[in-house]
């Protein structure tokens, strides 16, 4: 996808006293409107729910939507659980559509992998695709079909600003409105606010702030490949000085073999497994031969760890509250397994117990830091792990006010 926006990003950076306040650029018409639909309550059945009970600008646009289980948001009624911990929207503007990429593995194979899609598991092509999916869900806005939309939107306080952006309404059928409507919340969510690039490491990349020695160092183990090899999937090009480079993420898809977070409600059915892309209808039949459905079980997009201090809980089943843990877990996982699975009564820790036996396999235990054997010393001690802490804590955009 060509942003084009980005070349007329003027964000102007003023310091006031030792603190860094960033002015975005005013919204466009259309980005404004996408806005007002965006913090629209009235759009859910029955009303109370906008886009924005789960996606809280305050929290880098996550949110559980008022939910009693931190890491499943409610639907327009609390009796309406999702299965999945809602994701940042921002610099999701950057996600191509779900394309097979060629790469090189580390025995200088090229293989076809999987990049780029809305959603963990990549089942929305673009931004204006994504829309019809929470406008519909059943546990999350509700709506029964787009004429129940295009009423409400008729109805709105913005109704007029609607029409001078796409026409009267008369002139529209329900689906035409719903595909405005659409297009206004993918421009709104391709709008500066969501991807300002204003965060210390950004201005540490253009050389007008540094990094404290700690954070400099979680730099340097984040980016080392003996160490936490976390730049080998949460990508930026370390030639490049362009904040745009460092998306840290590269839309690609992996199956980390997370413990299973019991407080999901579906999660009470043993049965029930979140098995991610490999789900995705229809991808059996985009699949080029090389790959296998079934490798895909359990994989779910890497996503960016820009302002990823605000975006607790963690992870697509939101199994851990605390950013440290989610670092911790990367490199215990397989030396200290116990720390993050039950353990059996015979003793043994279950390992992986968020996927069925037949994806186990597909657990990426090649790719470092995940290649250790029990016992082994963890690629990062805990003072290493303060400092990767430290240095993800610099990826917080500054706010907009
Ligand atoms: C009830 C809470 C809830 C509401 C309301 C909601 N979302 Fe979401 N949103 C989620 C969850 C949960 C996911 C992840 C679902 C998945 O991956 O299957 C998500 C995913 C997304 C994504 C994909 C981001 C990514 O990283 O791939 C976008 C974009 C998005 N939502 C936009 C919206 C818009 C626009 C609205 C309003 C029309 C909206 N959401 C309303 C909970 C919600
Ligand atoms: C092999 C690819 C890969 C490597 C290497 C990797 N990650 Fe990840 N990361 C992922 C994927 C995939 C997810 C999402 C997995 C899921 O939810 O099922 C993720 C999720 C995360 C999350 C949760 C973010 C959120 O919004 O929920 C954090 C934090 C994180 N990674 C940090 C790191 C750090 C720190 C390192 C290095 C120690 C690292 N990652 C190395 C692929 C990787």
């Amino acid at each position: 996808m060509k942003l084009k926006f980005f070349s007329v990003l003027t964000a102007i950076v003023v310091i006031s006293g030792s603190q860094l306040a960033y002015a975005e650029e005013p919204l466009t018409p259309r980005q404004s409107l996408g806005q007002r639909i965006f913090n629209d309550k009235n759009l859910s059945e029955p009303a109370g729910q906008a886009c924005s009970s789960c996606h809280d600008e305050s929290k880098a646009f996550t949110g559980n939507g008022g939910s009693a289980i931190a890491a499943i948001a409610q639907g327009s009624t609390a009796d309406k659980l999702g299965v999945r911990n809602v994701p940042t929207l921002k610099y999701m503007a950057y996600s191509p559509s779900l394309i097979f990429r060629g790469e090189a593995d580390e025995k200088g194979e090229v293989n076809l992998v999987p990049t780029g899609g809305q959603f963990w598991d990549g089942r929305a092509n673009s931004l204006v695709d994504q829309v019809h999916g929470p406008l519909f869900n059943k546990v999350e806005m509700n709506n029964t079909d787009a004429s129940a939309v295009a009423a409400k939107i008729m109805r709105s306080d913005y109704a007029a600003q609607f029409e001078k952006e796409f026409g009267p309404f008369a002139k529209q059928d329900p689906k035409m409105i719903l595909a405005n409507a659409a297009t206004a919340l993918a421009v709104f969510e391709s709008s500066s606010r969501f991807m300002s690039f204003s965060s210390k490491f950004d201005s540490v990349l253009q050389g007008k702030m540094t990094f404290t020695p700690q954070e400099a160092r979680g730099f340097e183990l984040f980016k080392n490949e003996e160490k936490g090899n976390c730049l080998s999937c949460h990508v930026g090009k370390v030639e490049s000085t362009d904040p745009t480079d460092w998306l840290f993420t590269d839309f690609t898809y992996d199956n980390l073999g997370l413990p299973r977070n019991q407080s999901i409600p579906a999660n009470m059915n043993a049965n029930y497994f979140d098995l991610g892309i490999c789900k995705q209808e229809g991808l059996d039949k985009k699949l080029p031969p090389s790959i296998k459905l079934e490798s895909l079980c359990g994989a779910f997009k890497v996503p960016t760890l820009r302002n990823v201090a605000l975006t607790a809980p963690y992870f697509h089943n939101g199994s851990f509250s605390n950013l440290r843990d989610a670092v911790k877990f990367y490199v215990t996982r397989d030396t200290n397994p116990e720390l993050w699975y039950p353990k059996l009564a015979d003793g043994t820790v279950q390992k992986f117990n968020d996927l069925p036996v037949s994806a186990v396999e597909n657990v990426n235990i090649t790719e470092k830091p995940y290649d250790r054997k029990l016992g082994e010393t963890p690629r990062l001690n805990d003072e290493e792990i303060d400092a990767v802490v430290a240095f993800l804590k610099t990826l917080t955009d500054e706010k907009s006010e």
